[in-house]
């Protein structure tokens, strides 16, 4: 049982919601989330401190609804209706109008995700700030924040336009209003929801996780090559992808950030980190951002 404080009055009303929201971070996981948001009406910034990711990211949402076009999902008047709804900057102190939500998308480092909530609470004290984190506990960012009640974790998956799910998470303070808001926002995005205690990582990437570090462990050991490992879980378990490309499209890099939280935390043994993995990330091997992890990817394609 999830028990949460009471509605409060600060808290944006649904309508508002539809008039401005702000992805943090236009990494693997933020340009989806924009992709989403502005398909589904959402008025978007994005803030996202490399030029070079800014611009990745304007030519991946052309190229996807390029892709609608192409699939008639979309008009070319829809495309531009839809393009005309983003906009990025580099910092936070750039946006004009105040979000009613803000998603955080950066990477896992708790110092780094505090510093941004601390200065979206002092610039949008309205806002509800909703953190991507996989593994970080809702109520530990939290901790900086001006307002404990307007933070929430609203944790997407790889990749956002096409998974289904978000898992809410409530930290200690989270407010049920907020917590109502996001689930509003989630469904209207036409996604599926599960709410979950502010547990080290929640329900899914624990789990999740878990199945990967065996993963990579196996390969180390020589029990089978990358291949025959994810092949396993894809025809003898049914998943819709093996554990080895899973991380190379969620990046080692990140997986690995999970994976030390959800350690240290201590609220499992099952988390010990293999050493192919910490060799890895130093050699720069991520994964599918870039172009070799277990696999080699070319143009966003595994050969
Ligand atoms: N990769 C996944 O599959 C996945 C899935 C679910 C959740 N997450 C979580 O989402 C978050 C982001 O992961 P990712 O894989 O997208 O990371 P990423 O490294 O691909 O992208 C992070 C982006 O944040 C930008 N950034 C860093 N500091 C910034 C700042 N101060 N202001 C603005 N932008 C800044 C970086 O330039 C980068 O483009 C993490 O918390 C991660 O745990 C990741």
């Amino acid at each position: 049982m999830i028990t949460l404080h009471k509605y409060s009055k600060e808290v944006p009303v649904w309508e508002d919601m539809k008039k401005h929201i702000v992805v943090v971070g236009g990494g693997v996981m933020g340009r989806g989330i924009v992709l989403v948001l502005i398909k589904g009406g959402y008025r978007t910034t994005l803030v996202e401190v490399s030029e070079d990711v800014r611009r990745e990211v304007d030519t991946y949402l052309t190229k996807r609804l390029d892709r609608d076009i192409q699939k008639d999902r979309i008009s070319m008047a829809d495309k531009d209706e839809i393009l005309a709804r983003y906009q990025s900057v580099s910092g936070i102190e750039e946006i004009e109008n105040e979000p009613a939500v803000v998603i955080e998308a950066v990477p896992e480092v708790l110092e780094l995700k505090q510093r941004i909530l601390r200065r979206c609470n002092e610039l949008f004290p309205q806002s509800i700030f909703a953190s991507n984190t996989s593994s970080l506990p809702i109520s530990r960012i939290a901790e900086v924040a001006i307002f404990k009640d307007k933070v929430i974790g609203m944790h997407w998956f790889n990749p956002p336009p096409v998974r289904p799910l978000i898992e809410i998470v409530t930290g200690e303070q989270t407010a049920e209003g907020v917590l109502a808001e996001i689930d509003m926002l989630a469904r209207d995005l036409g996604k599926e929801v599960i709410v979950v205690k502010d547990f080290p990582g929640f329900a899914t990437s624990r789990l999740g996780v878990v199945i990967g570090l065996e993963a990579i462990r196996m390969l180390e050991q020589g029990v089978a090559s990358a291949e025959d490992i994810d092949k396993a879980m894809v025809l003898g378990y049914g998943f819709p992808m093996g554990p080895l490309e899973l991380t190379d499209l969620v990046g080692l890099d990140t997986r690995l950030h999970i994976a030390e939280v959800i350690r240290d935390s201590g609220v499992s043994p099952s988390f010990e980190i293999p050493e192919l993995l910490h060799t890895m990330v130093k050699e720069g091997n991520l994964g599918k951002k870039t172009g070799q992890g277990f696999y080699t990817w070319v143009d966003g394609k595994k050969v």
